[in-house]
């Protein structure tokens, strides 16, 4: 390890010549650190093998790691490799996002591209390319055209991360049944079997890491598996056939990245998946918008309507308008409608090929709806279950956006309900099982998502591959589910998810992107149901508050429209909330235990907070420090009752007004499994 002295040397030099300086640890090693000099990643050959190693303030934090592929032809990109050139580079930019959670984010990286040359007759190359941050470090491989290597097969990526010590992992379980949807589980990295990222981790040294990736197009996702020595190492999703990515050179792969920061919540205000993505591809982007939503929908998941046709049809023409009246009356912006077209009847999940994307149920009369919603100031929002019959929506696919960007439908909710390997691919008379996150997936959710773009309409996808970023290159694609979210409350048979799930989300999902978890549940209880044992676990408060928690552009009020009717005073927090935001922080983070979250409305004064907490009450003591300090604002906080408890009196709230400013220190008290939310907004609004 190298003395704290040479590392300021090397530093202060490679601040002066920013574009070229190496600092190479041995003699051959070669040596790139975030701009703030604190984190700095080795990268070298052992023994013609390449490595790469992190540390951060001269710690390990990864220890020296393998990179490369094995081909399906047998050969390998692991070995035999001498280095042929090596460029350094800083970048510094700051960029504005169409929307999102925080409108200017700074890319301030350095970065090294070290070329690789096989030492035999065919002298294949691999670029490693290696980006780092002040929060992290993103890399990742090109294959450059090369006479020797043209048609690439992948049998192996070996891309390895060697932890320094036997952090604790919040995962979920990968290449099951269930997709994403897992409740997450805490366990030291050296018990970990296969697991999803992104993968978050609390080291014995008091870090926080999170190892994720980024821009992944073309590719198949990367899962981790735990080896010994506290070793994860790639393991991509395979095609049914076993061949982990078929490609062809120049290709390069997603980034793998690394996020490395001092407490959970920096990893919520990080932004390293961004920015290593590439910039708006989509040109004018006017046309995609934030907003709200409510619909037909919830009464389909508490069985008291259905998809399919019959008398509990939920998607009739007047149901809807019922719906377009609510949204109209309150303010919000779309109406989703499920269960609109013809291919629901009977086992639909298992009958993906029957679906029609254009033909709507009789009783569903949709250019009636979509005029009705158009002068209501209203739009719909389209759905298009697939169940995993892919030929069957990729041969409909452009008449179905055509359809719906005719009738002014602004936004689609895409679903994929399969299980485990359960995607259906021909090939001609064969037919094959595909992972859901497998290359041959990515594909199709690629290729629906620039069908969306090309008719103006924006994306939220169900059963999704995970976020990787990409929304920064494809502003349409807005939220994913990619995990439980609220729906397990209505019908999961152990009961929904428990209080302490969305207090792991945003610390683990969510690092990801947004997500549609749907909350506002203020039926708490689900007494008109069929389904005694099911409920949602969380005060009325807390619903409230995740509308803060959860980010998510289009973000969904599930609740039926008499039941908001009964508690207008609370319904307007989820009106007046945004979800587009001009800034993001985060004031406590215990991932598990609780967070609170203060956005600021984007071109806006006004500031929201959500706070939760698992199934222990707690207070939490909150300087409001983040406010302008030379302004009075209200606060109009919506809380848990004095007597409210998750288990026994979800539903108790009570709504104060109180004059804050910059210097008022507040106590949040938050009920076990509760929560709070508040608006903050300039006394002179009034
Ligand atoms: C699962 C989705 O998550 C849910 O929102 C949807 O209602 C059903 N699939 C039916 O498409
Ligand atoms: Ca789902």
């Amino acid at each position: 390890m190298r003395s704290p002295r040479l590392l300021t040397i090397c530093c202060l030099a490679f601040a002066a010549v920013a574009a070229s300086a190496l600092c190479p640890i041995s003699a051959r090693a070669e040596v790139v650190r975030s701009p703030d000099g604190i984190i700095e990643v080795e990268v070298d050959l052992d023994n013609s093998a390449p490595f790469y190693a992190v540390r951060r303030f001269g710690g390990e934090v990864i220890g020296r790691s393998r990179l490369g592929f094995v081909l399906t032809d047998g050969s390998q990109l692991t070995t035999n490799f001498k280095i042929v050139s090596a460029e350094h580079s800083a970048h510094d930019e700051t960029w504005t996002q169409p929307w999102g959670e925080k409108k200017n984010i700074r890319d301030l990286h350095h970065e090294l591209r070290l070329t690789l040359e096989q030492q035999d007759d065919q002298a294949r190359r691999l670029v490693l390319v290696f980006r780092v941050f002040n929060d992290g470090v993103g890399f990742r491989y090109e294959f450059p055209e090369r006479a020797s290597l043209d048609e690439i097969a992948i049998a192996d990526e070996v891309t390895e991360f060697v932890l320094a010590d036997d952090a604790d992992a919040w995962w979920i379980p990968a290449m099951e049944d269930n997709r994403y949807e897992y409740l997450y589980r805490h366990s030291p990295v050296s018990q970990l079997h296969k697991v999803h990222t992104p993968l978050t981790l609390e080291t014995d040294s008091g870090l926080t890491i999170c190892i994720h990736e980024a821009a992944l197009y073309d590719y198949a996702s990367m899962t981790l598996v735990g080896k010994v020595d506290r070793t994860l190492e790639a393991e991509l999703v395979p095609w049914s056939d076993g061949v982990k990515v078929h490609t062809h050179t120049p290709a390069q792969t997603p980034w793998r990245t690394i996020q490395i920061v001092d407490t959970p919540g920096e990893l919520i205000t990080s932004y390293i998946s961004l920015n290593l993505n590439e910039p708006n591809k989509l040109g004018d982007v006017s046309w995609i918008k934030p907003g709200k939503y409510v619909g037909v929908w919830w009464e389909m998941h508490l069985n008291t309507a259905t998809w399919g046709s019959g008398d509990k049809h939920g998607a009739t023409t007047a149901n809807t308008k019922r719906f377009i009246d609510f949204a109209s009356r309150y303010g919000f912006d779309g109406v989703l409608v499920e269960g609109w077209n013809v291919g629901w009847d009977g086992n639909w999940y298992d009958n993906g090929e029957q679906f029609s994307f254009t033909q709507p149920y009789p009783d569903f009369d949709i250019e009636e709806l979509s005029d009705y919603a158009r002068k209501k100031g209203v739009y719909l929002i389209g759905h298009h279950e697939t169940a995993g019959g892919i030929d069957n929506y990729e041969r409909q696919l452009e008449d179905a956006y055509d359809l719906y960007e005719r009738l002014g439908v602004r936004a689609v909710k895409s679903g994929y309900v399969v299980q485990g390997q359960n995607i259906r691919r021909r090939e001609g008379n064969k037919e094959f099982r595909e992972w859901s996150h497998g290359q041959y997936m990515v594909r199709h959710y690629q290729h629906a998502l620039e069908t969306a773009a090309k008719h103006h309409i924006m994306l939220v996808v169900h059963e999704p591959v995970k976020d990787t970023g990409i929304r920064r290159t494809y502003p349409n694609m807005m939220s994913r589910e990619g995990a439980r979210g609220q729906e397990y409350n209505a019908w999961d048979w152990q009961g929904g998810n428990p209080p302490d799930h969305t207090t792991i989300l945003p610390f683990t999902r969510m690092v990801s992107g947004p997500m549609d978890y749907t909350p506002g549940v203020f039926d708490l209880l689900l007494e008109k149901g069929d389904r005694p044992n099911n409920r949602i676990n969380s005060t009325l408060a807390k619903e409230l508050a995740l509308y803060v928690v959860i980010y998510a552009p289009l973000q969904m009020a599930v609740d039926m429209p008499e039941v908001y009717e009964a508690h207008l005073d609370a319904l307007k927090f989820i009106r007046d909330v945004p979800t587009d935001w001009e800034d993001t922080r985060v004031l406590h983070a215990k991932i598990g235990d609780y967070v609170t979250i203060v956005r600021q409305e984007r071109d806006g004064e006004d500031w929201y907070l959500g706070s939760i907490t698992d199934e222990v009450g707690r207070t939490l003591e909150t300087p409001l420090n983040f406010l302008d300090r030379d302004r009075v604002y209200v606060a109009e906080i919506y809380r848990d009752a004095d007597d409210a408890d998750w288990k026994k009196n979800p539903t108790a709230y009570e709504i104060d007004k109180m004059e804050v400013d910059a210097n008022t220190v507040l106590t949040l008290r938050l009920a076990p499994g509760g929560g709070q939310a508040i608006r903050f907004y300039p006394k002179n609004q009034e």
